[in-house]
């Protein structure tokens, strides 16, 4: 069977992401299959910042992806093979796949997908952003902030995400007001602020206001994010890393508690990082720094599936997604994604039968 693949050429540059063409598409033969493994048709998969460090070589929670490999994506398919036990043709499986129309993957990594999404349900897509690697990240994250740092009749409390309107922000933007929390969202420019302002976020600080030669002023956004918080910051939700996180920290309050969910900023340049200045401040006022991996919580994803159908169902939390059509695709989309242009979750439909037509 052949099968169509998109491999990384050569790594990209600086120029990333106007420059993209280090990608090659190529056909290939579908890979054997070894004791432990099933043969995958890959449905979708999902667009994701952390794909821009694995570009790089780095090697993060997957291996590092090398010059002339396929590229891995999160994504969710089919099982048409298998040599692993109780995994059987017909399971929807869903883990970090590859931007092919096939793969083949060991099963102890691989999560399954509740048996009450059959294929051609328009829930299957959304297995790769609100009931899955985004929004349950986003609802498992908030879930284990301090009950000492969660607002109480008595003590309001107020909770800034960065990427606010983004794919995992504009969940925690939601969860956040359904807990209580006054919600305020930073995002990069004016055009986000009206969805954010859809989902009730109370306050919306836009960074690029504060960028000179395309460098954000940490200092002038802290001051931009006091005026909007001036009672300070009790819980942070960290997508974007840097120097908004370093803006962020003095606007903190004592005994603060930050949710370290990604680092979107520090991608492109995953080898030249800076630093936080302001550190000595989180030092002096007993902030707690807390990181989250999805991945490590497979329990807690599938328990998190249900809830989150049923809030989306109830119509309390709003989601938003782009499908685009084909392999090809994918590179748009990444591309996308880093100039901050896409609005909620890119996807990538790559197995192209009507059945499987996703109707959001
Ligand atoms: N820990 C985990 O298990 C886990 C799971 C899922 C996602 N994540 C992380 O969560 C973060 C959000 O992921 P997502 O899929 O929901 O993406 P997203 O927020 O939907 O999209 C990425 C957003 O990042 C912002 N951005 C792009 N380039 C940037 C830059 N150079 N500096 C600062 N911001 C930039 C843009 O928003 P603005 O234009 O508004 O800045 C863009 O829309 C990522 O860092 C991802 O790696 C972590």
């Amino acid at each position: 069977m052949n099968n169509k693949v998109l491999l990384l050429q050569r790594r990209p540059d600086e120029s990333f992401p106007q420059n993209m063409n280090f990608f090659e598409i190529q056909q290939q033969p579908t890979p054997q299959l070894d004791k432990g493994e099933i043969l995958i048709r890959v449905l979708f998969i999902g667009v994701d910042p952390v794909m821009r460090v694995w570009l790089s070589g780095a090697k993060t929670y997957i291996d590092s992806v090398q010059i002339g490999q396929v590229m891995p994506a999160f994504g969710v398919g089919q099982c048409i093979e298998s040599n692993a036990k109780s995994w059987n043709p017909g399971q929807l499986v869903f883990g970090v796949l590859e931007c092919a129309q096939y793969c083949v993957r060991k099963v102890n990594k691989l999560f399954k997908v509740p048996s009450f999404v059959e294929i051609g349900d328009p829930i299957i897509p959304l297995t790769l952003s609100i009931y899955g690697v985004t929004g349950l990240t986003a609802l498992n994250a908030m879930k284990q902030i301090p009950e000492s740092n969660r607002p109480t009749q008595e003590s309001p409390k107020t909770l800034c995400v960065s990427s606010a309107a983004g794919s995992t922000g504009s969940v925690v933007c939601q969860i956040a007001k359904r807990m209580g929390y006054r919600v305020v969202g930073i995002v990069s420019s004016e055009e986000k602020v009206e969805f954010l302002k859809e989902l009730g976020v109370d306050e919306c600080v836009t960074y690029n206001k504060c960028k000179q030669n395309e460098e954000i002023n940490v200092n002038q956004l802290t001051q931009l994010l006091k005026s909007h918080a001036s009672e300070g910051i009790d819980v942070y939700y960290d997508n974007a890393g840097e120097e908004i996180l370093d803006a962020v920290i003095p606007v903190i309050n004592k005994r603060g508690y930050v949710l370290l969910c990604g680092a979107t900023s520090t991608y492109n340049s995953w080898k030249q990082r800076c630093g936080l200045k302001n550190l000595a401040k989180a030092i002096e006022n007993s902030i707690k720094f807390e990181g989250i991996m999805f991945l490590n919580e497979k329990q807690k994803m599938y328990d998190g599936f249900a809830e989150m159908v049923e809030m989306v169902n109830e119509g309390s939390i709003k989601h938003q997604e782009e499908i685009l059509l084909g392999i090809e695709q994918f590179i748009i989309g990444l591309q996308n994604v880093f100039l901050g242009k896409n609005k909620g979750k890119t996807i990538i439909q790559i197995y192209d039968n009507q059945l499987l037509q996703a109707k959001l």
